[in-house]
């Protein structure tokens, strides 16, 4: 085992640090010479889609609602995100052109898989977008596409993750009414900043070691810094036991600023230029009950200067690719509070990596 860690101390570490490589690996899979490569029946199944499912559980789950923000976004194409365990139970209507990709790490999980043979007796076409090779899920979708993030083996999934944004960036951009080659160009430099991020762990840790001990600890911002922000508290609470949640920051009025008091840290991801008074105010709204602000953002961003107590910046990139680097931020934290606390982030009690029973 610990020559397969490489000289790292976890399996989670390792595979955090191996997030450029991963990201590369999976970027040369569907995009060569300058455009987007995809298998012919899967390019214009998605190109003439007019609906498009996406469903998966946890992480997986996540990586669909960035996915659906971005693919709105950029494609206009109506996308519905619906939790799998969710799915299965729900009465399904099916809509004229609908299409339904599922996202699952290993393709073994239990409601991914039942959601793909409801989908399928429905006689709605499913692409399965998984990491294992001749996984359940793959063998049953109609067409697969494939992360390369390379075997995960710690519990808490970090490059499945990121891998998962990037291909679903890809079809984002593959089915893209406006300009695609801006957003190109964007992808294909995400790889390298994912390293820069990487190079900067050492200031996560500090900030950890100042917070680790935080009761409460709440992340919050608008649209995909929305889903970042609900990926990040499903990683600190896995691996750190810190009791942490996530909203939309438009909802903080709507209950969780009644928890906010001096124990409280709050992570504010703030990567849409449009949005960043929006949630200045939000961050001023939570400091002024004494809570701790950490502010997420691009460099060059001046807007929180007097008003975090503490600003983590990003190498700058499309706003929609985001949440690519800002989740690295996320991932290293709970990483060194998990460490900090003592546990053994590799193996968090009560969880496993892939649920394949109910
Ligand atoms: C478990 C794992 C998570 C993962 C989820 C879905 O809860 O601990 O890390 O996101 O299952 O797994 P899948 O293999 O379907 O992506």
């Amino acid at each position: 085992e610990a020559a397969e860690k490489c000289g790292f101390e976890h399996f989670m570490l390792k595979e955090i640090c191996e997030q450029p490589k991963a990201l590369r690996d999976t970027l040369r899979a569907r995009y060569k010479d300058g455009s987007l490569s995809f298998p012919v029946q899967i390019e214009n199944l998605l190109e003439n889609c007019k609906h498009l499912l996406i469903t998966g559980c946890g992480t997986a789950y996540h990586a669909a609602m960035v996915a659906s923000y971005v693919i709105e976004q950029v494609a206009g194409l109506p996308v519905e995100v619906l939790v799998a365990s969710e799915l299965r139970y729900r009465p399904h209507i099916r809509k004229e052109g609908e299409v339904c990709l599922l996202i699952s790490q290993s393709g073994e999980t239990a409601d991914t898989i039942a959601s793909l043979r409801l989908l399928k007796e429905l006689g709605i076409p499913t692409i399965a977008l998984t990491n294992v090779v001749g996984c359940t899920l793959s063998r049953e979708a109609d067409w697969v596409l494939y992360t390369q993030a390379g075997p995960e083996i710690a519990v808490a999934s970090t490059k499945a993750f990121t891998t998962q944004l990037l291909s679903l960036f890809t079809i984002a951009s593959l089915i893209a009414k406006q300009e695609r080659s801006g957003l190109l160009e964007a992808l294909d430099q995400l790889p390298g900043k994912t390293q820069l991020l990487i190079d900067r762990q050492e200031d996560i840790q500090r900030f950890a070691a100042s917070q680790f001990n935080k009761t409460k600890v709440f992340f919050m911002g608008r649209l995909v810094d929305f889903a970042i922000s609900l990926e990040s508290a499903l990683k600190l609470k896995e691996i750190s036991y810190t009791h942490s949640e996530a909203f939309a920051a438009g909802e903080l009025k709507h209950g969780p600023i009644a928890l906010v008091d001096t124990s409280t840290l709050v992570v504010a991801l703030c990567t849409q230029p449009s949005l960043y008074a929006k949630m200045d105010s939000n961050i001023k709204e939570v400091k002024a009950r004494g809570a701790t602000a950490l502010v997420i953002t691009f460099e060059d961003v001046h807007t929180f200067d007097d008003t975090a107590d503490a600003i983590f910046r990003l190498p700058q990139t499309h706003p929609l690719f985001s949440p690519v680097l800002s989740v690295i931020v996320s991932q290293l934290y709970a990483y060194y509070c998990s460490v900090l606390k003592g546990n053994d982030p590799d193996k968090p009690r009560n969880l496993a990596k892939s649920v394949t029973v109910e």
